[in-house]
């Protein structure tokens, strides 16, 4: 059976995770959160003192890389570093760079690609990450692009760091926003790019809610619900 692939793109901080996961949820699909995967990679690079951003031994590391997603009783993803469940660790804010870093090498793109897709061709899944729409799964029946502006997304990520309990200063955060945009957008391999067949949806001034229902409502006219 020909599965439904939503496809959903955009910066850090956007909200795609929230809103994919919900989405998802109301659809009765599955959710990937591709950036957990570069994540895990990234967590890796730094448990082996790798530089990540060293091509050849970042490259070196995926030979003997054990990576696995797992959902959950809740479908919640779960991702496992050799054996182990680093869904929290992945999340800690000294790992983003880590991630971006390895996500910008293309041997670390290539060897995450194929299992992708696999996911793609089993499940009706929403996939967010940066180049799902135009590398990923460029057949994608719905494609979004999603964002916000810079500091609309540092505001929501000081937010949640505090809420984490995580020590954090805005200024410093809106930086952060700014430099990952930046190594995301002008990354040689796969760089974020909106797909020239994807939806925008600006989310600057959106409550969580508006965003819900302006994403479903891209997603279901794209599938004829
Ligand atoms: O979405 P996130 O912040 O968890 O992603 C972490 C990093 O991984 C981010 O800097 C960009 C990268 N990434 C990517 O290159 N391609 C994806 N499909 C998903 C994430």
């Amino acid at each position: 059976m020909k599965r439904i692939n939503i496809a959903i793109d955009g910066p850090s901080g956007a909200g795609k995770s929230t809103l994919a996961r919900a989405a998802a949820e109301k659809l009765g699909f599955r959710y990937l959160d591709t950036g957990a995967i570069y994540r895990t990679v990234g967590l890796f690079a730094r448990e082996e003192g790798v530089d990540p951003s060293d091509r050849e031994a970042v490259s070196g590391l995926l030979e003997k890389i054990r990576l696995r997603i797992e959902f959950d009783g809740q479908g919640v993803q779960h991702m496992y570093l050799m054996d182990r469940d680093v869904s929290r660790e992945i999340r800690l804010n000294e790992i983003s760079g880590y991630a971006s870093r390895v996500s910008a090498i293309p041997e670390v793109r290539a060897f995450l690609l194929e299992q992708q897709r696999q996911f793609a061709r089993t499940s009706d899944v929403v996939m967010d990450g940066r180049d799902i729409g135009t590398v990923v799964l460029p057949g994608a029946d719905v494609k979004v692009f999603l964002t916000a502006s810079p500091e609309e997304r540092a505001r929501r990520r000081y937010r949640e760091l505090l809420e984490r309990g995580q020590q954090a200063d805005y200024d410093r955060v809106l930086a952060e926003v700014q430099a990952r945009d930046e190594m995301d957008i002008h990354r040689a391999a796969a760089p974020l790019k909106q797909a020239e067949d994807a939806a925008l949806l600006d989310t600057t001034g959106l409550s969580p809610e508006e965003s819900l229902d302006r994403l479903l409502a891209i997603i279901k006219g794209g599938i004829g619900r």
